[in-house]
Protein backbone atom coordinates (compact mmCIF):
# COMPACT_ATOMS: atom_id res chain seq x y z
CA UNK A 1 0.00 0.00 0.00
CA UNK A 2 1.11 3.42 -0.76
CA UNK A 3 2.09 5.68 1.51
CA UNK A 4 2.61 8.75 -0.55
CA UNK A 5 1.46 9.56 -4.08
CA UNK A 6 2.32 12.75 -6.35
CA UNK A 7 -0.38 14.19 -8.69
CA UNK A 8 1.09 16.81 -12.08
CA UNK A 9 -1.07 18.56 -14.68
CA UNK A 10 1.22 18.23 -18.22
CA UNK A 11 0.83 19.81 -21.20
CA UNK A 12 -2.09 22.54 -22.42
CA UNK A 13 -4.46 23.91 -20.15
CA UNK A 14 -7.99 22.92 -20.23
CA UNK A 15 -11.06 23.74 -17.55
CA UNK A 16 -11.14 20.90 -15.27
CA UNK A 17 -7.89 20.70 -14.08
CA UNK A 18 -8.00 21.70 -10.97
CA UNK A 19 -11.43 20.34 -10.16
CA UNK A 20 -9.61 16.89 -10.51
CA UNK A 21 -7.06 17.98 -8.51
CA UNK A 22 -9.90 18.57 -5.93
CA UNK A 23 -11.08 15.43 -6.18
CA UNK A 24 -7.92 13.26 -5.83
CA UNK A 25 -6.44 15.31 -2.88
CA UNK A 26 -9.90 14.90 -0.82
CA UNK A 27 -10.46 10.99 -1.62
CA UNK A 28 -6.52 10.27 -1.10
CA UNK A 29 -6.20 11.91 2.31
CA UNK A 30 -9.61 11.79 3.29
CA UNK A 31 -10.70 8.23 2.10
CA UNK A 32 -7.06 6.26 2.03
CA UNK A 33 -5.31 8.93 5.04
CA UNK A 34 -2.66 9.16 1.78
CA UNK A 35 -0.11 12.23 1.81
CA UNK A 36 -0.49 14.04 -1.75
CA UNK A 37 2.72 15.63 -3.17
CA UNK A 38 1.64 18.07 -5.82
CA UNK A 39 4.15 18.62 -8.53
CA UNK A 40 4.75 21.68 -10.51
CA UNK A 41 5.07 22.66 -14.18
CA UNK A 42 4.14 18.80 -15.03
CA UNK A 43 7.32 16.32 -15.19
CA UNK A 44 9.88 19.50 -15.24
CA UNK A 45 9.22 19.58 -11.54
CA UNK A 46 10.77 16.42 -10.68
CA UNK A 47 14.22 17.86 -12.27
CA UNK A 48 17.00 19.59 -10.69
CA UNK A 49 16.36 20.81 -7.17
CA UNK A 50 12.53 19.56 -7.98
CA UNK A 51 9.45 22.00 -7.52
CA UNK A 52 6.63 20.10 -5.39
CA UNK A 53 4.47 21.46 -2.44
CA UNK A 54 2.40 19.07 0.16
CA UNK A 55 -1.62 19.43 -0.55
CA UNK A 56 -3.90 18.81 1.74
CA UNK A 57 -7.53 19.29 1.82
CA UNK A 58 -7.13 22.55 2.50
CA UNK A 59 -4.95 23.76 0.00
CA UNK A 60 -7.42 22.22 -2.81
CA UNK A 61 -10.98 24.05 -1.24
CA UNK A 62 -12.52 26.67 -3.49
CA UNK A 63 -10.72 24.73 -7.03
CA UNK A 64 -13.57 22.92 -8.00
CA UNK A 65 -14.68 25.73 -10.48
CA UNK A 66 -11.41 27.52 -10.80
CA UNK A 67 -9.57 27.56 -14.41
CA UNK A 68 -6.21 27.06 -15.30
CA UNK A 69 -4.00 24.70 -12.90
CA UNK A 70 -2.57 25.71 -9.61
CA UNK A 71 0.71 23.54 -10.23
CA UNK A 72 1.31 24.76 -13.53
CA UNK A 73 1.84 22.93 -17.00
CA UNK A 74 4.32 22.15 -19.00
CA UNK A 75 4.64 20.64 -22.76
CA UNK A 76 7.08 17.77 -22.79
CA UNK A 77 10.11 20.26 -22.35
CA UNK A 78 13.47 18.21 -21.28
CA UNK A 79 11.83 14.75 -21.48
CA UNK A 80 11.89 15.18 -25.44
CA UNK A 81 14.87 16.13 -27.65
CA UNK A 82 13.82 17.77 -30.96
CA UNK A 83 16.11 17.62 -33.82
CA UNK A 84 16.44 19.22 -37.06
CA UNK A 85 15.63 16.76 -39.14
CA UNK A 86 11.87 16.27 -37.41
CA UNK A 87 12.87 13.11 -35.34
CA UNK A 88 12.76 13.29 -31.45
CA UNK A 89 14.28 11.11 -29.01
CA UNK A 90 13.85 10.37 -25.53
CA UNK A 91 17.26 11.73 -23.08
CA UNK A 92 17.49 8.38 -20.51
CA UNK A 93 19.52 10.70 -18.24
CA UNK A 94 16.17 13.04 -17.92
CA UNK A 95 14.15 10.40 -16.70
CA UNK A 96 16.84 8.75 -14.77
CA UNK A 97 16.95 12.24 -12.66
CA UNK A 98 13.28 12.54 -12.47
CA UNK A 99 12.89 8.58 -10.98
CA UNK A 100 15.65 9.16 -8.36
CA UNK A 101 13.86 12.25 -7.29
CA UNK A 102 10.95 10.64 -6.68
CA UNK A 103 12.49 8.06 -4.49
CA UNK A 104 14.38 10.39 -2.63
CA UNK A 105 10.98 12.11 -2.39
CA UNK A 106 9.52 9.07 -1.29
CA UNK A 107 6.76 9.65 -4.00
CA UNK A 108 5.56 5.84 -4.32
CA UNK A 109 2.87 6.60 -7.39
CA UNK A 110 1.85 9.02 -9.77
CA UNK A 111 -1.84 10.42 -11.41
CA UNK A 112 -0.95 12.08 -14.17
CA UNK A 113 -3.44 14.69 -15.80
CA UNK A 114 -2.66 15.05 -19.54
CA UNK A 115 -3.13 14.56 -23.00
CA UNK A 116 -1.38 12.08 -25.23
CA UNK A 117 1.66 13.54 -25.24
CA UNK A 118 2.10 14.11 -21.51
CA UNK A 119 0.35 10.25 -20.89
CA UNK A 120 3.23 8.94 -23.29
CA UNK A 121 6.04 10.46 -20.81
CA UNK A 122 3.98 8.78 -17.97
CA UNK A 123 3.47 5.37 -19.60
CA UNK A 124 7.51 5.81 -19.37
CA UNK A 125 7.57 6.62 -15.78
CA UNK A 126 5.04 3.01 -15.24
CA UNK A 127 7.43 1.15 -17.54
CA UNK A 128 10.63 2.58 -15.15
CA UNK A 129 8.95 1.11 -12.32
CA UNK A 130 7.01 4.26 -10.57
CA UNK A 131 2.83 3.42 -11.02
CA UNK A 132 0.98 5.72 -12.86
CA UNK A 133 -2.31 6.03 -13.37
CA UNK A 134 -3.30 9.03 -15.99
CA UNK A 135 -6.13 11.21 -16.05
CA UNK A 136 -7.37 12.22 -20.24
CA UNK A 137 -6.94 15.91 -20.35
CA UNK A 138 -7.57 18.47 -23.72
CA UNK A 139 -10.27 20.41 -25.16
CA UNK A 140 -9.28 18.64 -28.19
CA UNK A 141 -11.44 15.34 -27.13
CA UNK A 142 -9.00 13.57 -29.28
CA UNK A 143 -7.68 10.79 -27.09
CA UNK A 144 -8.31 7.50 -27.85
CA UNK A 145 -9.93 4.94 -25.34
CA UNK A 146 -12.36 7.65 -24.09
CA UNK A 147 -15.45 8.66 -24.96
CA UNK A 148 -14.82 12.07 -23.85
CA UNK A 149 -11.77 14.05 -22.30
CA UNK A 150 -12.54 16.56 -19.59
CA UNK A 151 -12.26 20.34 -20.78
CA UNK A 152 -13.90 19.22 -24.30
CA UNK A 153 -17.29 20.18 -22.92
CA UNK A 154 -16.86 23.58 -22.03
CA UNK A 155 -14.74 24.49 -25.14
CA UNK A 156 -17.36 23.33 -26.76
CA UNK A 157 -19.77 25.27 -24.92
CA UNK A 158 -17.43 28.60 -25.47
CA UNK A 159 -17.86 27.75 -29.10
CA UNK A 160 -20.96 27.71 -29.37
CA UNK A 161 -21.75 30.70 -27.42
CA UNK A 162 -19.00 32.69 -30.01
CA UNK A 163 -21.60 31.09 -32.98
CA UNK A 164 -24.22 32.54 -31.22
CA UNK A 165 -22.56 36.01 -31.02
CA UNK A 166 -21.26 35.86 -34.70
CA UNK A 167 -24.94 35.17 -35.89
CA UNK A 168 -26.37 38.41 -35.26
CA UNK A 169 -23.24 40.42 -36.42
CA UNK A 170 -23.59 38.10 -39.50
CA UNK A 171 -26.94 38.54 -40.17
CA UNK A 172 -27.00 42.62 -39.34
CA UNK A 173 -23.91 42.97 -42.23
CA UNK A 174 -24.64 40.46 -44.22
CA UNK A 175 -21.49 38.73 -44.13
CA UNK A 176 -20.00 35.51 -44.47
CA UNK A 177 -18.55 35.07 -40.75
CA UNK A 178 -15.83 32.41 -40.22
CA UNK A 179 -14.60 30.88 -36.76
CA UNK A 180 -11.54 29.00 -36.29
CA UNK A 181 -11.53 26.63 -33.31
CA UNK A 182 -8.94 24.71 -32.03
CA UNK A 183 -8.86 20.99 -32.15
CA UNK A 184 -4.87 19.82 -33.26
CA UNK A 185 -5.67 17.15 -36.14
CA UNK A 186 -9.32 16.40 -35.17
CA UNK A 187 -12.68 18.40 -35.81
CA UNK A 188 -14.63 17.37 -32.72
CA UNK A 189 -14.61 20.76 -31.23
CA UNK A 190 -15.32 22.21 -34.87
CA UNK A 191 -18.12 19.68 -35.31
CA UNK A 192 -19.94 19.70 -32.05
CA UNK A 193 -20.25 23.28 -32.10
CA UNK A 194 -20.97 23.54 -35.23
CA UNK A 195 -23.83 21.41 -35.19
CA UNK A 196 -25.01 23.18 -31.70
CA UNK A 197 -24.48 26.92 -33.18
CA UNK A 198 -25.77 26.29 -36.11
CA UNK A 199 -23.01 26.99 -38.51
CA UNK A 200 -23.56 26.14 -42.76
CA UNK A 201 -20.49 25.12 -43.47
CA UNK A 202 -18.07 22.82 -40.89
CA UNK A 203 -14.47 22.68 -41.98
CA UNK A 204 -12.83 19.04 -40.07
CA UNK A 205 -9.93 17.45 -40.85
CA UNK A 206 -10.91 14.23 -41.47
CA UNK A 207 -13.16 15.50 -44.29
CA UNK A 208 -10.85 17.33 -46.75
CA UNK A 209 -12.94 20.39 -48.31
CA UNK A 210 -12.32 22.58 -51.80
CA UNK A 211 -13.20 26.15 -51.85
CA UNK A 212 -15.38 25.56 -54.55
CA UNK A 213 -17.66 23.57 -52.70
CA UNK A 214 -17.88 26.04 -49.93
CA UNK A 215 -18.82 29.00 -51.71
CA UNK A 216 -21.49 27.15 -53.19
CA UNK A 217 -22.60 26.64 -50.18
CA UNK A 218 -22.85 30.20 -49.40
CA UNK A 219 -24.16 31.06 -52.97
CA UNK A 220 -27.04 29.06 -51.93
CA UNK A 221 -28.09 30.33 -49.06
CA UNK A 222 -27.60 33.85 -51.13
CA UNK A 223 -30.04 32.65 -53.64
CA UNK A 224 -32.90 31.26 -51.27
CA UNK A 225 -32.85 34.62 -49.02
CA UNK A 226 -30.35 33.78 -46.30
CA UNK A 227 -27.48 36.71 -46.98
CA UNK A 228 -25.23 35.34 -44.50
CA UNK A 229 -23.26 32.71 -43.57
CA UNK A 230 -21.67 31.14 -40.98
CA UNK A 231 -18.36 28.80 -41.18
CA UNK A 232 -16.79 27.02 -38.60
CA UNK A 233 -13.28 25.65 -39.59
CA UNK A 234 -11.08 23.69 -37.12
CA UNK A 235 -7.25 24.48 -37.08
CA UNK A 236 -6.35 21.62 -38.68
CA UNK A 237 -8.87 21.78 -41.97
CA UNK A 238 -7.44 21.14 -44.82
CA UNK A 239 -8.22 22.09 -48.54
CA UNK A 240 -7.83 19.03 -51.02
CA UNK A 241 -4.56 19.11 -52.64
CA UNK A 242 -3.07 21.66 -49.83
CA UNK A 243 -0.91 21.24 -46.91
CA UNK A 244 -2.04 22.04 -43.35
CA UNK A 245 -1.70 25.51 -42.53
CA UNK A 246 0.56 26.26 -39.39
CA UNK A 247 1.46 29.47 -37.49
CA UNK A 248 4.80 28.31 -36.75
CA UNK A 249 6.94 25.26 -37.30
CA UNK A 250 10.28 26.74 -38.05
CA UNK A 251 11.97 26.00 -34.11
CA UNK A 252 13.07 22.60 -34.07
CA UNK A 253 12.57 22.93 -29.83
CA UNK A 254 9.21 22.84 -30.10
CA UNK A 255 5.84 21.06 -32.35
CA UNK A 256 4.74 23.06 -35.13
CA UNK A 257 1.18 24.84 -33.73
CA UNK A 258 -1.34 25.01 -36.38
CA UNK A 259 -3.27 27.75 -37.40
CA UNK A 260 -4.27 30.03 -39.98
CA UNK A 261 -7.05 28.57 -42.13
CA UNK A 262 -9.54 30.98 -40.87
CA UNK A 263 -7.53 33.66 -42.30
CA UNK A 264 -6.74 31.59 -45.74
CA UNK A 265 -10.63 30.96 -45.98
CA UNK A 266 -11.48 34.24 -45.50
CA UNK A 267 -9.41 36.09 -48.43
CA UNK A 268 -10.46 32.77 -50.91
CA UNK A 269 -14.47 32.72 -49.90
CA UNK A 270 -14.38 36.53 -50.61
CA UNK A 271 -12.50 36.58 -53.67
CA UNK A 272 -15.04 33.46 -54.68
CA UNK A 273 -18.46 35.02 -53.71
CA UNK A 274 -17.79 38.88 -53.34
CA UNK A 275 -19.60 38.54 -50.19
CA UNK A 276 -17.91 40.74 -47.35
CA UNK A 277 -16.64 37.98 -44.91
CA UNK A 278 -14.19 38.21 -41.47
CA UNK A 279 -12.38 35.69 -39.75
CA UNK A 280 -12.52 35.27 -35.76
CA UNK A 281 -9.75 33.18 -34.38
CA UNK A 282 -11.22 31.99 -30.97
CA UNK A 283 -7.96 30.60 -29.67
CA UNK A 284 -6.87 30.58 -26.01
CA UNK A 285 -10.06 31.70 -24.78
CA UNK A 286 -11.18 28.03 -25.27
CA UNK A 287 -8.61 26.64 -22.72
CA UNK A 288 -9.01 29.34 -20.26
CA UNK A 289 -11.62 30.49 -17.61
CA UNK A 290 -13.87 28.20 -15.54
CA UNK A 291 -15.04 24.29 -16.34
CA UNK A 292 -18.90 24.06 -16.77
CA UNK A 293 -21.46 22.03 -14.47
CA UNK A 294 -20.55 19.01 -16.80
CA UNK A 295 -16.74 19.07 -16.64
CA UNK A 296 -16.43 19.74 -12.84
CA UNK A 297 -18.69 16.68 -12.74
CA UNK A 298 -16.80 14.76 -14.67
CA UNK A 299 -13.47 15.79 -13.97
CA UNK A 300 -14.37 15.22 -9.62
CA UNK A 301 -15.22 11.55 -11.34
CA UNK A 302 -11.78 10.93 -13.01
CA UNK A 303 -10.06 12.75 -9.62
CA UNK A 304 -11.50 10.17 -7.56
CA UNK A 305 -11.21 7.56 -9.65
CA UNK A 306 -8.06 7.54 -10.41
CA UNK A 307 -7.11 7.33 -6.75
CA UNK A 308 -9.20 4.46 -6.40
CA UNK A 309 -7.58 2.73 -9.22
CA UNK A 310 -4.07 2.87 -8.32
CA UNK A 311 -5.32 2.06 -4.36
CA UNK A 312 -6.70 -1.17 -5.90
CA UNK A 313 -2.92 -1.64 -7.44
CA UNK A 314 -3.72 -0.84 -11.50
CA UNK A 315 -0.89 0.93 -13.07
CA UNK A 316 -0.16 2.60 -16.01
CA UNK A 317 -3.59 2.74 -16.81
CA UNK A 318 -5.98 5.29 -17.53
CA UNK A 319 -9.24 6.37 -16.00
CA UNK A 320 -11.72 6.85 -19.31
CA UNK A 321 -15.37 7.65 -19.62
CA UNK A 322 -17.26 4.16 -21.38
CA UNK A 323 -21.11 3.95 -21.52
CA UNK A 324 -21.79 6.50 -18.92
CA UNK A 325 -19.10 4.33 -16.52
CA UNK A 326 -15.43 5.89 -15.71
CA UNK A 327 -13.40 2.36 -16.54
CA UNK A 328 -9.59 1.97 -16.47
CA UNK A 329 -7.95 1.56 -19.93
CA UNK A 330 -4.21 0.86 -20.65
CA UNK A 331 -2.28 3.86 -21.62
CA UNK A 332 -0.58 2.33 -24.36
CA UNK A 333 -4.00 2.16 -26.37
CA UNK A 334 -5.16 5.35 -24.91
CA UNK A 335 -2.23 6.74 -26.95
CA UNK A 336 -1.26 4.56 -29.75
CA UNK A 337 -3.48 6.92 -32.14
CA UNK A 338 -5.57 9.50 -31.83
CA UNK A 339 -9.33 9.69 -31.93
CA UNK A 340 -10.83 11.39 -34.92
CA UNK A 341 -14.33 12.04 -35.79
CA UNK A 342 -15.36 9.19 -38.34
CA UNK A 343 -16.30 11.13 -41.37
CA UNK A 344 -19.07 8.68 -42.47
CA UNK A 345 -20.31 8.83 -38.80
CA UNK A 346 -23.38 9.12 -37.31
CA UNK A 347 -22.95 13.24 -36.10
CA UNK A 348 -21.70 13.98 -39.60
CA UNK A 349 -24.92 12.17 -41.39
CA UNK A 350 -26.83 14.03 -39.22
CA UNK A 351 -25.38 17.35 -39.98
CA UNK A 352 -25.78 17.10 -43.12
CA UNK A 353 -29.22 15.61 -43.14
CA UNK A 354 -30.11 19.21 -41.32
CA UNK A 355 -27.97 20.94 -44.15
CA UNK A 356 -24.71 21.64 -42.98
CA UNK A 357 -21.96 21.06 -45.79
CA UNK A 358 -18.50 20.31 -45.22
CA UNK A 359 -17.21 21.72 -48.02
CA UNK A 360 -16.33 18.45 -49.60
CA UNK A 361 -15.98 18.03 -53.05
CA UNK A 362 -18.72 15.67 -53.88
CA UNK A 363 -20.80 17.33 -51.10
CA UNK A 364 -23.88 17.75 -52.67
CA UNK A 365 -24.54 14.17 -53.41
CA UNK A 366 -24.93 14.22 -49.28
CA UNK A 367 -27.86 16.79 -49.88
CA UNK A 368 -31.14 16.47 -52.04
CA UNK A 369 -31.15 18.67 -55.02
CA UNK A 370 -34.09 21.60 -54.95
O1 LIG B 1 -4.18 20.46 -27.36
C1 LIG B 1 -4.81 21.58 -26.92
C2 LIG B 1 -4.49 22.74 -27.80
O2 LIG B 1 -5.18 23.83 -27.27
C3 LIG B 1 -4.76 22.53 -29.29
O3 LIG B 1 -6.11 22.60 -29.61
C4 LIG B 1 -3.89 23.59 -29.89
O4 LIG B 1 -3.50 23.24 -31.20
C5 LIG B 1 -2.70 23.59 -29.00
O5 LIG B 1 -3.12 23.06 -27.76
C6 LIG B 1 -2.10 24.95 -28.78
O6 LIG B 1 -1.03 24.81 -27.92
P1 LIG B 1 -0.14 25.96 -27.34
O7 LIG B 1 -0.34 25.92 -25.87
O8 LIG B 1 1.25 25.60 -27.72
O9 LIG B 1 -0.56 27.27 -27.94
Amino acid sequence: MYKTIGILTGGGDAPGLNAVIRAAVTTATGQYGLKVIGIEDGFEGLLGETHTRPLAASDVRGLLARGGTILGTRNRGRFVEHHAEGTTTKPQAIYDEAVANLNRMGIDALVVLGGEGTLAIAADFDKLGVPVVGVPKTIDNDLACTELTFGFITAMDFATDALDRLHTTAESHERVMILEVMGRNTGWIALHSGIAGGADVILIPEIPFTMQSVADRVRARDAAGSNFSIVVAAEGAIETGHELIYQDKGDPQHAPRLGGIGAYCRYELEQLTGKETRCVVLGHLQRGGRPNAFDRMLATNYGSCAVRALVEGKRGVMVALQAGDVITVPISEAIANIKTVPAIGQLVRTARDTGISFGAPDEARYHRQP
